[in-house]
């Protein structure tokens, strides 16, 4: 991926300066990715990663993404490194993938939630590389996205702001996320490669690469913890199903009827009108799965933030494309019930 480090002005990098400043100090930062914004740690400080744990409501044996600034700092944080991860990294950093390796002794065990593995990214934005190239190549920044832990994650520094701004040193603010669903992340056993949690590089294009299957974490024997791979995650405070359109329909009238706000999301070309009733809000996505992913998180942000009762969601097809939709609103769609 080519990212022009150029598009960044001088009043960026100032405020990147003073967030890397922060960083080494032991403060706490959210920051910019491709995929959502994180809630940073100098990955090398205990106590800073501790606060993230803190300030996230996350259980401490869940471990966090090591965020790295080039290639190099890959042999710093992991040892016994496959070729097929070497081979991913190269292809898709920097970007939206995690690599599970065998981590260094140079790892501290508060990001690794006290696995002998670490989870690895380049992300793929300016002000999150300048932000890594800032804070020099001896240190990385451990980050969960920026969510209390089992909600959804913020695609916007206002969506940080709504939830975490008395709780942390600096917001940087980059936008709004270009892929705005998190990293795929995959492990390495023997000559396998695992699927832990599908994301913003499709399956299909981590297998062309590798010329090989990639196999679901679902078939895989031996437990790993993973959060996102809980059953009830990434979810809104409002409580949000899924259904097929006839019974979307039905549903919507049913409890707009019962004088309850209902918020009907579509993607397919529904006829909309069936939605004018009082009561119902309808918003309609786009029927693209990049682009549907991309609005998704801000779609529910929203929600969350108006007089909603009940999140109604079309089923989004089941299709290779739409995998890590359907893996985020199958979870959220658990939360509640
Ligand atoms: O796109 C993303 O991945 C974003 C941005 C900020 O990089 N980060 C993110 O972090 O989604 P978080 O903590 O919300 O989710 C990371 C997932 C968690 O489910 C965690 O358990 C898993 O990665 N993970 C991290 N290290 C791991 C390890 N060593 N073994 C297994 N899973 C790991
Ligand atoms: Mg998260």
């Amino acid at each position: 991926m080519v990212l022009d480090k150029g598009a960044l002005d001088q009043k960026q990098l100032e405020q990147i300066a003073v967030a890397a400043r922060l960083l080494r100090r032991g403060g706490i930062v959210a920051f910019p990715t491709e995929t959502v914004y994180g809630l940073g740690a100098d990955a090398t400080n205990t106590d800073a990663v501790q606060k993230v744990y803190k300030i996230k409501q996350r259980p401490v044996d869940h471990p966090l993404i090591v965020h790295i600034g080039d290639m190099a700092q890959l042999d710093i944080w992991a040892v016994e490194i496959p070729e097929a991860a070497r081979l991913l990294a190269r292809h898709f950093w920097p970007g939206p993938l995690t690599l599970i390796l065998k981590r260094s002794a140079h790892t501290p065990d508060c990001v690794t939630g006290g696995q002998d593995t670490v989870g690895l990214r380049i992300p793929a934005h300016p002000v999150a590389l300048e932000l890594l190239h800032m804070i020099g190549p001896d240190k990385a920044i451990a980050a969960p996205s920026a969510n209390r832990y089992g909600r959804i994650s913020p695609t916007t520094a206002k969506h940080v702001r709504n939830i975490l701004s008395d709780k942390i040193d600096m917001i940087l603010d980059g936008g709004a996320c270009n892929i705005g669903l998190e990293s795929t992340i995959v492990s390495f056993e023997d000559d396998a490669v695992f699927l832990l949690r599908p994301g913003g590089i499709p399956v299909s294009a981590i297998e062309s690469v590798l010329s090989k299957p990639v196999i679901s974490y679902q078939n895989k024997k031996t437990a790993v913890r993973v959060p996102g791979a809980l059953p009830s995650h990434y979810a809104p405070a409002t409580p949000l199903q899924l259904f097929h359109l006839p019974e979307l329909v039905q549903t919507a009238i049913k409890l707009a009827a019962q004088n309850l706000r209902v918020a009907v999301i579509t993607w397919s070309d529904a006829d909309v009108s069936q939605f004018s009733v009082p009561n119902v809000q309808h918003v309609r996505m786009s029927s693209d799965p990049v682009r549907f992913g991309q609005h998704l998180y801000a779609v529910l942000h929203q929600h969350d933030q108006a007089a909603i009762d009940y999140i109604l969601m079309e089923t989004p097809p089941e299709l290779p494309a739409w995998l890590a939709i359907s893996d985020r609103l199958q979870r959220a769609s658990q939360a509640h019930l």
